[in-house]
């Protein structure tokens, strides 16, 4: 697809988009939905994202950290309620060296499960000291391919460096997952080349989401609709130009919209990422407000999506779900 014609369909009302994403989505994937259980060990960060409820200058938010054995307890659980990945997300949090997240991927990694991390942007040798502990798989989502923008919103970080890391993942040999976040201030031209440069990486996987606007961060104010809508586009067009990669409904898109994630495995997504998070940390990992089931426990959330799965005629795999099986 050339990007005039990308930039034509995220203009469009996106009827007839959803509609072939679907069918697109069905060829490929099947009914088949992954589930990938969600830990978020960590909201300490020690960078300042402007859209970024987590970002250090936060001095509202209450921190949290979990010990290895805590973490390992959960991804435990996770195995028992029949997940076949567990992915393993913070802010950037430095109190976790390469030897403390080696061991933890390590005994993960003995549960026959696909393991994901999600921990931001780590030198090449950091990336392959995990890779070797173990790990199958790395999301670091671009968030905009636009320079300025992102100069703009990422204080003391680089395009130029998100960009390395994603392909020092790639080619150190993880199914590596990127993606935009929709509503920051983007043009629409922009979106096209975020999803232009999805392609030209190859990405095993890309999640997409609405911006969300946080009280205590520069960016703070009303949540855009149309940022549900352009997130979904933008679903539904990677999942044309990408047909067998792993495509998330995403936990922002369920959090402004009450019937996202369904709309979303609808509209091309084959994937769902439920938290496992214990309860009580939840609410701390506030990236952006009102996320949802923050009162639910790892049980609830998983026979609560698995219902909603097979409401709409699809079902929850039991395989890892990697991008090739
Ligand atoms: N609204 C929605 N998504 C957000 N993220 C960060 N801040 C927000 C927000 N305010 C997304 C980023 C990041 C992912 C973990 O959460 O895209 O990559
Ligand atoms: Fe932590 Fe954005 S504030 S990665």
């Amino acid at each position: 697809m050339q990007k005039k014609e990308i930039i034509e369909l995220l203009n469009s009302d996106g009827t007839e988009l959803f509609a072939a994403a679907d069918e697109v989505r069905k060829k490929y994937k099947k009914d088949e939905v992954h589930l990938r259980g969600l830990i978020e060990f960590s909201n300490i960060c020690k960078r300042n994202c402007a859209y970024c409820g987590l970002q250090a200058r936060n001095k509202k938010l209450e921190r949290y950290r979990l010990l290895p054995d805590e973490i390992i307890e959960i991804a435990k659980k996770a195995a028992n309620l029949g997940y076949k990945t567990v992915v393993l997300q913070s802010g950037e949090d430095d109190f976790y060296t390469t030897e403390i997240i080696c061991n933890i991927v390590s005994e993960i990694k003995k549960l026959d499960m696909a393991l994901t991390l999600s921990i931001g942007e780590k030198s090449y040798d950091e990336y392959k000291a995990y890779r070797e502990a173990g790990a199958d798989r790395y999301l670091l989502r671009i968030e905009t391919t636009d320079e300025n923008l992102y100069k703009k919103l990422h204080p003391n970080m680089s395009l130029e460096n998100r960009k390395k890391c994603l392909y020092n993942l790639k080619k150190l040999g993880y199914e590596t997952g990127s993606g935009t976040l929709v509503g920051i201030g983007q043009e629409v031209s922009s979106l096209a080349d975020d999803i232009l440069f999805f392609k030209s990486l190859d990405m095993d996987m890309v999640g997409i989401g609405p911006f969300i606007p946080h009280p205590n961060t520069p960016l703070k104010g009303e949540i855009n609709p149309k940022n549900f809508d352009m997130a979904l586009k933008m679903m539904a067009i990677t999942r044309l130009v990408m047909p067998d990669i792993n495509i998330p409904a995403t936990t922002a898109m369920e959090t402004i919209n009450p019937n996202g994630r369904i709309i979303a495995l609808q509209s091309g997504a084959n994937v769902v990422m439920p938290n496992i998070t214990t309860t009580k940390y939840r609410s701390k990992y506030e990236i952006y407000p009102n996320k949802i089931c923050l009162n639910d426990a790892p049980e609830t959330c998983r026979s609560c999506i698995e219902a909603k799965i097979r409401s709409i005629g699809r079902y929850v795999s039991d395989t890892k779900g990697y991008r090739k099986q």
